[in-house]
């Protein structure tokens, strides 16, 4: 139904003679079953809530063009990489990650970044977060760890210890942790804040050569943050501003605009070099692999409706075009996995069909047929199978992927790099914080970490002192614990850690 059409009609395009009284026998009588304007518009109602997203909830969504701005041809095939000045539609959904759908966008958490590129080869989505790193690099862990993040299974409230009891069990994930309790954990609003494509992803010329690589979005405008105090105030002030401050801007002509741009590590380096870069808790040194810049994103048009468009939107770090593929990364692995897939149950088998889904620019033709809602024309009177002698679509075997040799046991694997997780997060705070940063970071992990029972402040203050002393120091001293005890603790193994938490009495509150 087109919106500016002047006459108001059922679902199926009858004309409505009355839109406020239901038909009823006589006065005040009760209804009639034949009112069926009345049941149309009913029961269409009792099925308007779809799933929300099981992360990444909330958020706010727009349209803009990726342009390049460097040649980039020597490291990708990608056609919409292909040319300086070349430009590519895009739409970009922000959001936060563990609230839900109608939850304050001042939350301290990551905030997605997912950019969908409409490229002549197909939809190419990249699918990252305003942090370079993730909490865990097992896929496997992902539900639980949610899990910590969603609400309590018998309170229905967040929990500080499940999410503390799940860090002081991960190590690995003090990197993020240490990114999200500082002033970057609440980022001002979506336009003023950087992305991360996070994952190392392949970038391929033909199927001999390679290279790896990590996506930079910085924004124009630089990193701004809200302090905490400020933020509490804005969830009660404001619970939506940061999908309002990025629809009025737009809306006003004030684009935002991020420059793009990518560390190539060589094919041949990723085995020897001093960091995992198939571990999404490590970042990859920009003085080892200093960011060449690709081009530029600015964000130009609002969505008319935002169901249609945002709530529907659907991206998958598993829909890539010839010239990007996947890495190693576990995590990614299981990522290709888990989207479409949920955006199967979340929106149906023909959610590619959606417009803010739909392969606009390179059509998008194969032999997947039927499904709930397909509303395209399902192939036609074309044939439905491969391969066929009736003209049906063909494969493009010029566009193989390179072919890379695995050697090893198959089974589950633990990661093996001599890299420790307290290194980066220690240069983090050494190095990168000023005192200023540190001060501010100490303040929130004590606010956080104080509302969990003492034996988890113990075990996270201990893994907070093998990250640097004074930053294990100062937190303990915020939260009023015994600060030899917490130096014991950082010496023992993660496991003897845990057991000691669990078993010493002095731990108990
Ligand atoms: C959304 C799973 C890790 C960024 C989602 C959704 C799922 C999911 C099921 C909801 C998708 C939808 O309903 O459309 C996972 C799994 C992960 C993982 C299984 C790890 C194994 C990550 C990482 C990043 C990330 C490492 C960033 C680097 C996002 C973003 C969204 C999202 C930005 C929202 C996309 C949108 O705006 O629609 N994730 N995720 N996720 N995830 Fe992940």
């Amino acid at each position: 139904m087109a919106d500016d059409q002047k006459t108001l009609t059922t679902s199926t395009g009858a004309p409505v003679e009355n839109d406020t009284h239901t038909q009823t026998a006589g006065w005040p009588g009760p209804s009639l079953l034949q009112d069926v304007h009345f049941i149309d518009k009913m029961a269409h109602f009792d099925r308007e809530v779809i799933p929300e997203r099981r992360v990444h909830a909330k958020g706010a969504g727009a349209y803009g063009v990726f342009e390049v701005t460097h040649d980039v041809t020597q490291y990708t095939r990608a056609k919409f990489l292909s040319e300086v000045g070349k430009k590519t539609e895009v739409f970009l959904r922000f959001s936060t990650v563990g609230g839900e759908r109608g939850s304050a966008d001042t939350e301290r958490d990551p905030r997605g970044f997912a950019v969908k590129f409409y490229t002549e080869e197909g939809n190419y989505d990249l699918v990252g977060n305003n942090t370079p790193v993730f909490f865990i690099r097992d896929p496997l862990k992902f539900p639980d760890f949610i899990h910590t993040q969603k609400r309590d299974p018998r309170t229905n409230l967040k929990s500080p210890n499940a999410m503390w009891d799940f860090w002081s069990l991960h190590p690995e994930s003090l990197h993020q942790v240490t990114i999200l309790f500082s002033d970057r954990g609440i980022p001002a609003n979506y336009r003023e804040m950087h992305g991360f494509g996070s994952h190392t992803y392949m970038w391929y010329t033909d199927a001999e050569h390679y290279v790896w690589v990590k996506y930079h979005f910085k924004a124009r405008g630089g990193f701004k943050t809200l302090p905490a105090a400020e933020a509490e105030r804005l969830k009660g002030a404001d619970a939506d501003h940061a999908t309002r401050d990025l629809f009025d801007n737009i809306e006003q002509g004030n684009f935002p605009v991020w420059d793009v741009s990518v560390q190539i590590i060589p094919s041949e380096e990723a085995r020897t070099y001093r960091y995992d870069i198939f571990d999404v808790t490590k970042t990859v040194s920009q003085k080892d692999y200093p960011l060449i810049p690709i081009g530029t994103l600015i964000l130009n048009r609002n969505p008319e409706n935002y169901f249609a468009e945002t709530e529907q939107s659907a991206f998958a770090p598993s829909n890539f075009v010839p010239g990007i593929a996947p890495s190693f990364d576990k995590m990614l692995q299981g990522r290709l996995f888990s989207y479409a897939d949920t955006h199967r149950h979340r929106l149906g088998a023909n959610h590619h069909l959606i417009p803010v889904n739909n392969p606009k620019n390179s059509g998008g033709a194969n032999y997947q047929r039927d499904g709930a809602m397909m509303t395209g024309s399902n192939g036609g009177r074309g044939p439905n199978y491969y391969p066929n002698t009736f003209g049906g679509p063909q494969v493009k075997s010029d566009i193989s992927i390179p072919q890379l040799s695995v050697i090893g046991a198959m089974g589950r694997q633990d990661y093996t790099h001599p890299n420790s997780d307290f290194e980066q997060p220690g240069i983090l705070y050494r190095e990168v914080m000023t005192e200023e940063k540190r001060a501010i970071l100490i303040d929130n992990i004590v606010g956080a970490l104080g509302g969990a029972i003492k034996r988890l402040q113990y075990r996270q203050a201990a893994l907070f002192y093998l990250v640097d002393e004074d930053y294990g120091t100062r937190v303990a001293k915020g939260l009023g614990l015994d600060l030899n005890r917490v130096i014991e603790l950082s010496r023992l193994s993660q496991e003897e850690r845990v057991q000691a938490t669990l078993d010493d009495e002095a731990f108990k509150e």
